[in-house]
């Protein structure tokens, strides 16, 4: 496995891999996981190569979010991406990835307002323009997204679509379910933050939304179900909710007809300093 870090070595490196097999991406910030893993077994399955990056995206965080603490174990990483068979991690530093003078943003209106665009003003033209760069520096067959990031993939699947990334996009952007513990709560480079006793009260953030959607599928009332979740939430110690949603899974609009059957309940809510998000269909 080789790890690059600037970008010369990486256009080399992808010559000879493109001259092999197809290439599939996957993009990370670091701080693998089961998750993550999962994201790597579904391009091996798919690619002979698969080039991982790793970086942390300072462009994505707001002022006074995480990105000093966000945690970094590069060695670490690259030891379970050796394990899995992976070709390349690409790991450009910020100085190659935005270097002096950068001056380009890729914004992708729409699926990024509202949800996390709203509580985060800027995160997804921060995600946008590193997927784009990162497209563009690997020049990937197949890319592949975690599930969790519901609005994110949204967001990089219209962006895909609009700069005719890929071809055909609709098979090149590839979405991978949540990797859940064994507690139901989502797998996240964020749950490290968790205290001992907050970690347990997370779980009920997963508990609450099944809850949710089990009444609203047998016919109770969306809104109070809503509350109701919201009120779980606050109840197990959360200290807030960002917003509990019920979307369209494709375009993000908000469902308004009692029996649309591509709605996705979509939650985030902080707890203990920590904002822990979540997705699952109605
Ligand atoms: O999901 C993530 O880890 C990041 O948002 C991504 C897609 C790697 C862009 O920095």
């Amino acid at each position: 496995m080789q790890i690059v870090r600037q970008l010369d070595p990486l256009r080399s490196a992808l010559v000879q891999m493109r001259s092999e097999s197809a290439v599939a991406l996957v993009p990370t910030m670091g701080a693998l996981h089961q998750g993550h893993l999962a994201l790597v077994r579904e391009a091996r399955a798919r690619a002979a190569h698969v080039a991982v990056s790793i970086f942390v995206n300072p462009r994505q965080f707001g002022a006074n979010e995480d990105l000093g603490k966000y945690p970094r174990q590069l060695e670490a990483d690259c030891a379970l991406l050796e394990a899995e068979g992976v070709s390349l991690v690409w790991a450009p530093d910020a100085a190659a990835m935005y270097p002096q003078g950068y001056a380009t943003t890729v914004a992708v209106s729409g699926v990024s307002g509202g949800l996390c665009g709203a509580a985060r003003p800027g995160h997804f033209d921060g995600v946008a323009t590193v997927v784009l760069k990162l497209f563009n520096q690997v020049q990937p067959d197949l890319a592949f997204f975690g599930e969790k990031d519901w609005q994110q993939l949204a967001v990089i699947r219209r962006m895909a679509r609009d700069l005719d990334l890929t071809r055909p996009h609709s098979q090149a952007i590839h979405a991978v379910a949540t990797v859940r513990e064994h507690d139901g709560l989502a797998l996240s480079s964020r749950n490290a933050y968790l205290s001992p006793e907050d970690r347990r009260c997370a779980a009920a953030l997963p508990a609450a939304m099944r809850a949710a959607i089990a009444a609203i599928g047998s016919g109770a009332d969306r809104t109070q179900e809503l509350a109701r979740l919201q009120a779980a939430l606050l109840a197990a110690g959360f200290a807030s909710v960002d917003y509990a949603e019920l979307r369209d899974a494709a375009t993000l609009e908000p469902v308004s007809t009692p029996d649309a059957s591509n709605a996705r309940l979509l939650v985030a809510a902080r707890i203990g300093g920590t904002r822990l998000i979540d997705n699952m269909p109605l």
